[in-house]
């Protein structure tokens, strides 16, 4: 008997390869190397676990309520994927920098467009509550030059734990967001207020699934930043309020250990009027070091148009080339029009359906 007659028949033993042998006339090889990868995966899956046909419809029942938690205010798969730590890790593959540059971390559901750019040195707050910080720092390059221009996008949730689009009848639009652009030495200085830690919405499947796990649904308090320039990565980070007691048990798996700051306590009213803040006050420095395009530093020009293993998927120099372009045009945009959205997640997610 030949291999492919060996194969004609679906067994408990050969599953995997019965299906992906369907799959070799697949004319997008990129699709039938992911598909042929998750089959495998998950025939292994199902061998290890031997769910019941209760446990498999159950499974099914999860994936379905899970989709129809979506719709244009919620995302109920992105956070799915959040809670089993597949966005961070999709997100940690892509994003590989050489040591010294500022690490990524998760976008978030939770950012807008159309935020205006404030004068350096304003508030974010819209609303005036809440403990108020001195946010100061600078972007430079990783050998430490400054970046002038640099767009700095914030956004952060309230001294409560909401966002603006998570209350729009209770906070002002665009509260405590704000774009600012660095000086010619790479620094930036504004005004924020303390964030504090919060729950992910858990009203949903991805709830139930928590619950059921006896996890935590809490992310530690942090602010939030795309930081972008030509010619340099953007960056998509948080600043984490160093002390808080959810930092290790983050429910998306954001927290990295350079990405923790001091936001230091401050009783000093004289320092408080040169800061032109209200005492007492906190103060945090966040600098940014984002790399230059990884098209410039990884690439020598010979790779033109050969294969190159980049980030983790294979890429021919030109695409790479369009991409550090694509990232250009962007800044270019946000320059322009303020903010534009970097990802296709759409601003307000989970907003009217968090049940918090
Ligand atoms: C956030 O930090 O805004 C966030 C990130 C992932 C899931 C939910 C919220
Ligand atoms: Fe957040």
């Amino acid at each position: 008997m030949s291999l492919a007659d060996s194969l004609q028949y679906f067994t408990e033993e050969n599953s995997a390869d019965v299906v992906c042998a369907r799959m070799q006339a697949a004319k997008n090889e990129r699709l039938a190397n992911v598909m042929e990868s998750a089959v495998r995966h998950l025939h292994a899956f199902v061998k290890e676990v031997e769910p019941t046909i209760e446990e498999w419809e159950q499974a099914i029942g999860f994936l379905t309520d899970t989709g129809k938690m979506c719709d244009d205010k919620r995302q109920e798969w992105i956070l799915l994927s959040d809670v089993l730590g597949v966005s961070m890790l999709v997100d940690t593959i892509n994003t590989r920098r050489p040591s010294g540059a500022t690490e990524n971390t998760v976008l978030g559901p939770f950012h807008v467009e159309g935020v205006p750019e404030r004068e350096m040195g304003d508030t974010v707050s819209e609303d005036g509550k809440g403990e108020e910080v001195y946010v100061s720092g600078k972007v430079t390059d990783i050998d430490g030059n400054p970046i002038e221009g640099a767009i700095i996008d914030t956004w952060q949730a309230s001294h409560d734990g909401y966002y603006d689009n998570q209350q729009p009848d209770i906070q002002p639009e665009h509260n405590l967001r704000g774009i600012f652009r660095t000086r010619a030495d790479g620094t930036y200085n504004y005004r924020a207020i303390l964030p504090c830690s919060y729950g992910i919405p858990d009203d949903g499947p991805v709830g139930v699934i928590l619950r059921g796990l006896s996890r935590g649904s809490m992310r530690p308090a942090h602010l939030h930043y795309i930081v972008s320039a030509p010619g340099y990565e953007t960056v998509t980070t948080h600043y984490f309020v160093k002390g808080d007691p959810v930092l290790e048990d983050d429910a998306v798996f954001g927290v990295k250990e350079s990405l923790i700051a001091d936001f230091e306590q401050h009783d000093d009213s004289s320092l408080a009027r040169k800061l032109g803040v209200s005492n007492p006050f906190r103060s945090v420095e966040a600098n940014f070091r984002p790399c230059r395009r990884r098209a410039e530093v990884t690439l020598p020009p010979r790779a033109l148009g050969q294969k190159k293993r980049f980030g983790g998927f294979i890429c021919t120099a030109p695409a790479i080339k369009l991409s550090a372009y694509l990232n250009d045009a962007k800044h270019k945009q946000r320059e322009k029009h303020g903010i534009t959205r970097n990802r296709k997640r759409c601003g307000g997610l989970y907003a009217a359906q968090s049940g918090r």
